[in-house]
Order: structure tokens, then C-alpha cells, then sequence
């Protein structure tokens, strides 16, 4: 039978992230060594403490279904998050617990747009915004930011991509994947356009903790006013190193957190039981794991973006603030020729080092961004200078100078 799928499902790309962490796994099933740079998630294990405390719940039998939008305990838990990390007052009812940051957005974006509306996302940006809007019916308006203005949407930069039809924008700070934070006072120059704009705001606060210098602040908190038409997604994939439990959560006004949880009460339900035990223990233990996770990611980052200056072809100009991504400049090397062709884009460039360098990093068409590629720091010190030493070679080899 001709298999006619749905329209919106149909014009969806596979994540470019993940198809690049996949092909190097693939690569590696086939005893190639490859070092991967091409995932966003910790390579830290999830802290003991939090793995006890998943025991207890199997042990306590708590493996039944919970409520749709999470646990009292869950809730409770994410409601003095807020207020003790954010500064921000929600009450339970205004929270969701979902699997994952992932399917908070794509819940939060599903039950807010429709046809008609466009969805303002600031690029470079996460490969998944624009195919959550574009889900949603509404369509996704890239603002392209500049290298010079550090990757931030101004207020002007907003206002420019304004139209008559805009009913949201998405601000994820710190940014995968160029790592740039907003400070309080670009924030709330944007905040005043969102409100005069009447726009929802999303906050991706995914990367809140991976802060390099001070700290990441909150949208909502740099201007409560926002707080009507604000909404928090975060998760505690890589805060906590517990990508793989899908843990995330929304907050906002109380009617949109209800559709919110109808929506998901209809197509997944609750996330699940143990994980948010796990969730629970993450959120209220100790921050210990955090620091250490930090202290490393601190280092490894002024070791990667010393070589990935020092690389030929390669360009960065600012140290990234957040997140543990890099996300160099890469259209020097654009016109060598490799393969019976020639370099024309960063996803080229990202397959000449998988296939020379056996190295995996990400391409730039889907971040929006196409001369540069994303690379991940979320790996071992000795597997980054491995990794840097192949892609050096493997340039040089080219030709690149
Ligand atoms: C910007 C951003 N938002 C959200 C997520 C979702 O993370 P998760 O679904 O693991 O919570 C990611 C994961 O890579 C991300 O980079």
C-alpha cells in the first residue's frame, strides 16, 4: 500500500544532532574508532545519590502510573527550584513534569501555535525549535543574529523581525549551540518588546547551571512583567548528567498548563514513576556533582577553544559563556577540494573529519548557520586532544593552511 504519511510529520528532518551522534555509533559498531564531539550530553555519570533514590522507589513498588503532569512530590520539588534558583513563584498547579526538556518545548509550542502564527527563533539555534513550530502548523521565523554581536538578538533585531502575524519567540540562553548568555539588560530590553508585541516568550533554561563567569539570568526574573506571557522549559538531562531518564518540565500560566497537560495526557501521559524520584533527589540533594561537573567542563573548554584557534581553516571569535559547545567558523576551508568535490559548508566540512579524522561534530545547516560546525566538549580531556590532534592532521593533509 502507498504509504501517504501526515503532511507536517512528512516535512520533518531526523535531528541533526542525533543523526551525527548515530552515524558515529554506527561507525563504531563496525570496530571504527571514532571520538565522538557530536553529542549534547554530559559523559559524566548520573550522581549516586540519584541512582539510590530510583532504587528506593523500585524497591517501594512505585511503578505505577502517576498523575499526567507529574507527582505532588515532583512538583513541589521543581516549585522550590524555582524559587530558590530563578526567584520565581509558581504555584503546583502552574508546573508540568515531562519526559524530557524535549517534550516540554514540543508540548508547550503544540499547545500554544497554530496555522497562521509565526514563532520568532534567534539563530544560530537547537536543531528542534523550528521542527516543533513547524508541528505546531505555525511557522518558525528565523532571526539570524551576528558573530559580531556575540550570537544575542537585540531589541531592534527583534522588532525587525516582527510581523503582523508573530505570536511568540523562543530565548534559549545559555545557547546550544554557540554558547552565548544574555546578560539582565539585553533582557529586558527584549522583554519590553515582547510585551509591547503582546508575544508569548519560551525560556530554554536547559544549560541555566553551565555558566562560565557569574550567572545565567532568568528572563521572567530580569522583568516579572513577563511573567503572564512567559514560559520556563528546562530539564534535568544535563544539569544532573540524567539525559537518558527524561526528565524536563514547563512553567507558566495555569489555563496553558492545563491544555498543556490534556495535550499530554492524550498522546504520552505521566513521565516515568522512578525517574521522578530521581528527579525529586536531583532537585532538593546537594549541588556538589555540579561544581565538579563544572570545574571540568571550565577546563576543557579553555583547552578546546585554544585548538580550535590554532586550527587551520578554523575561526572563533569569542570565548563561548555557557553551555559546552563551541561553534567555530569553518567557510575558510570552503573551495579544498576532497573527494572528487569541494568543501562548500560546515556539514561538509563535519563529514570530511568523520571520514578522515574519525571524528564526529555537527554540521551548521540545521543551527541556521552553514559556514560553521558545532562541537561538543562533553567528552574526556585525553579523548579531546586526541581528537583535536586527528582533526589537525587530517586538515593538514588537506591542504589547509
Ligand atoms: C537547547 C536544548 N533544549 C532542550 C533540550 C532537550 O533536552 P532533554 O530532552 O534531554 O531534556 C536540549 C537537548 O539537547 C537542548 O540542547
Amino acid at each position: 500500500m502507498a504509504l501517504r504519511l501526515n503532511r507536517r510529520v512528512a516535512a520533518i528532518k531526523p535531528s541533526a544532532t542525533m543523526a551525527a551522534e548515530a552515524r558515529a555509533i554506527e561507525l563504531r559498531l563496525q570496530g571504527v574508532d571514532i571520538i565522538s564531539l557530536a553529542a549534547g550530553e554530559p559523559d559524566f555519570d548520573t550522581p549516586e545519590r540519584i541512582k539510590n533514590a530510583a532504587r528506593r522507589a523500585l524497591e517501594a513498588g512505585m511503578t505505577k502510573y502517576t498523575p499526567t503532569s507529574g507527582t505532588r512530590q515532583i512538583k513541589e520539588a521543581i516549585q522550590s527550584k524555582l524559587k530558590s534558583e530563578n526567584n520565581l513563584e509558581y504555584d503546583l498547579t502552574e508546573i508540568v513534569a515531562s519526559a524530557g526538556g524535549k517534550q516540554a518545548a514540543a508540548n508547550v509550542i503544540g499547545t500554544l501555535f497554530d496555522e497562521g502564527d509565526e514563532v520568532i527563533i534567534p539563530t544560530p539555534a537547537w536543531v528542534s525549535y523550528s521542527a516543533m513550530v513547524a508541528l505546531s502548523g505555525a511557522t518558525p521565523k528565523l532571526a539570524a543574529t551576528r558573530e559580531e554581536d556575540g550570537f544575542l538578538l537585540s531589541a531592534e533585531g527583534l522588532r525587525r523581525a516582527l510581523t503582523p502575524k508573530t505570536r511568540g519567540i523562543i530565548i534559549n540562553s545559555p545557547s546550544n549551540p554557540t554558547g552565548a548568555v544574555y546578560d539582565a539588560d539585553q533582557l529586558r530590553a527584549l522583554s519590553e518588546v515582547v510585551l509591547e508585541a503582546g508575544l508569548w516568550l519560551i525560556s530554554d533554561d536547559v544549560y541555566e547551571h553551565m555558566v562560565y563567569d557569574g550567572v545565567a539570568p532568568h528572563p521572567i526574573a530580569a522583568n516579572p512583567r513577563l511573567k503572564e506571557q512567559g514560559i520556563i522549559v528546562n530539564s534535568l538531562s544535563k544539569t544532573y548528567a540524567m539525559t537518558g531518564w527524561r526528565i524536563g518540565f514547563a512553567a507558566g500560566p495555569r489555563e496553558l498548563m492545563n491544555a498543556m497537560a490534556r495535550l499530554q495526557g492524550q498522546n504520552s501521559g505521566n513521565p516515568s514513576s522512578i525517574s521522578q524520584a530521581a528527579a525529586v533527589e536531583a532537585l532538593t540533594g546537594p549541588k556538589d556533582e555540579l561544581v565538579t561537573m563544572m570545574e571540568e567542563f571550565r577546563a576543557r573548554r579553555s583547552f578546546v577553544v585554544e585548538r580550535v584557534r590554532s586550527l587551520p581553516g578554523f575561526a572563533l571569535a569569542q570565548m563561548p559563556k555557557g553551555s559546552f559547545y563551541v561553534f567555530p567558523k569553518v567557510s575558510a576551508l570552503f573551495g579544498l577540494k576532497w573527494k572528487g568535490g569541494v568543501l562548500q559548508s560546515g556539514d561538509d566540512v563535519a563529514d570530511l573529519l568523520l571520514s578522515e579524522a574519525r571524528v564526529a561534530l555537527v554540521g551548521g545547516i540545521d543551527f541556521g548557520f552553514p559556514e560553521y560546525v558545532r562541537i561538543s566538549y562533553a567528552n574526556s580531556m585525553a579523548n579531546l586532544k586526541a581528537a583535536f590532534d586527528r582533526i589537525e592532521s587530517a586538515l593538514r593533509a588537506l591542504g589547509a593552511r
